[in-house]
């Protein structure tokens, strides 16, 4: 078999990260911050510790600003819903996932303004046209760090800067980014990141949180979810303390603790080397694939605009055919599809039929490249 799906979540994961949940289940199982005995304090322990690796990983100071979620999705709503009013403007981009296409349709019903800045053929953003979208003004822009579809990446600190001068705040969605290129919510002028850990942070599903940088006002973002926090148990109103703020019911602590053991792999094995592979795998992907006759290779043909995620198409065949065929008579795991992006599919030009979607991991290697290639090859001429 050989998986390249990592764009819908990494596997495999770790053995790190099953020993990290099984350890945390066995040793540390109380529940984080609520009682005061001995397995409540080792699994507060535990999430408080991976919560100072994210904080340090994203490049902010305080580790009480990283707000537990179950996903980037989570985070995503929390940050949309949790800032926008009726009246207000948001500028967003045509490459967006549904993760925030939805809330921001849904904010419209609610009398909000949303405007989209189109992308070009390959994904591509232009801060001209962010800036012509942004002379009006804004409360904020919401971007795609990196497309789920094409892979290509936003320029995010030029945009932020447009945002800042615009009165607007920068909610920035890293579900594919968050551990394959290097974010510093700081040096990036981010005020809020939503990001997943399932995915290249190596981490189990129903991980991931929303970062609020060390400058963000957070009396400006009201929780999505109110309920009890282990603290201040003598209100009824829902605290202002961060994360408690944020971080209502019980936490998924195991899965934190999942999170805490591919952030250490991620670390040990370094961004930058990870980084490299990538690299090397999508030009040889891009290169072979790009040579089949009826192949049209989607997103920025340089490898360093965007990220390991590899679309196509192939004249005159389903997507969903060349992903079965892949599946059943080669082992190659990919998807196909819209994969839950129609905006960005509509701006590189492939709604509705989507692509075929090739992503590959830190594990996977140039010989099963080659592998793909061929079987791709000989699909199309078959
Ligand atoms: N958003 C994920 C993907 O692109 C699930 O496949």
């Amino acid at each position: 078999m050989i998986y390249l799906d990592h764009a819908a979540t990494s596997w495999p994961k770790p053995p790190a990260v099953g020993a990290a949940m099984t350890d945390f289940l066995e040793r540390a199982g109380g529940n984080p911050g609520r009682s005061g005995h001995r397995l409540s304090i080792a699994a507060g322990r535990t999430v408080y510790d991976v919560r100072e690796t994210l904080a340090e990983f994203f490049g902010i100071t305080d580790p009480l600003r990283v707000a537990f979620t179950l996903n980037a999705t989570h985070g995503l709503n929390t940050a949309i819903q949790g800032l926008l009013q009726p009246g207000q403007r948001v500028v967003t981009s045509g490459m967006e996932h549904n993760a925030v296409m939805r809330p921001l349709r849904e904010m419209e019903k609610r009398g909000v303004k949303v405007d989209v800045v189109s992308a070009d053929t390959h994904g591509t953003l232009s801060p001209a046209a962010f800036a012509a979208a942004l002379e009006g003004g804004a409360r904020l822009v919401v971007l795609n760090h990196a497309s789920n579809v094409s892979g290509t990446i936003a320029p995010v600190k030029e945009i932020a800067v447009l945002a800042h001068a615009a009165g607007a705040l920068l909610l920035l969605d890293a579900a594919q980014t968050a551990g394959v290129l290097p974010i510093d919510v700081t040096q990036m002028g981010i005020d809020l990141l939503a990001f997943t850990g399932h995915k290249g942070l190596q981490g189990p599903p129903g991980t991931g949180g929303l970062i609020l940088a060390d400058f963000f006002d957070s009396a400006q973002l009201d929780p999505l979810v109110h309920g009890g926090t282990g603290s201040r148990s003598e209100y009824e109103i829902q605290p202002d303390d961060l994360p408690d703020r944020y971080e209502s019911g019980t936490p998924n602590g195991v899965g934190i603790a999942g999170l805490g053991a591919g952030l250490n792999w991620l670390q040990q094995r370094g961004l930058d080397a990870l980084r490299a592979h990538e690299l090397e795998l999508s030009a040889r992907l891009r290169e072979g694939l790009g040579n089949i006759e009826g192949l049209r290779l989607y997103g920025p043909g340089d490898p360093g605009l965007s990220t390991a995620v590899i679309s196509f198409t192939l004249a005159g065949r389903r997507v969903s055919e060349i992903g079965y065929r892949l599946d059943d008579e080669y082992g190659i795991l990919c998807r196909v599809g819209l994969h839950c992006a129609p905006a960005a599919h509509r701006s590189l030009g492939t709604f509705p039929e989507g692509t075929v979607r090739l992503a590959p991991g830190p594990l996977t290697t140039l010989d099963e490249i080659d592998t793909v290639i061929r079987a791709v090859a000989r699909i199309a001429a078959a």
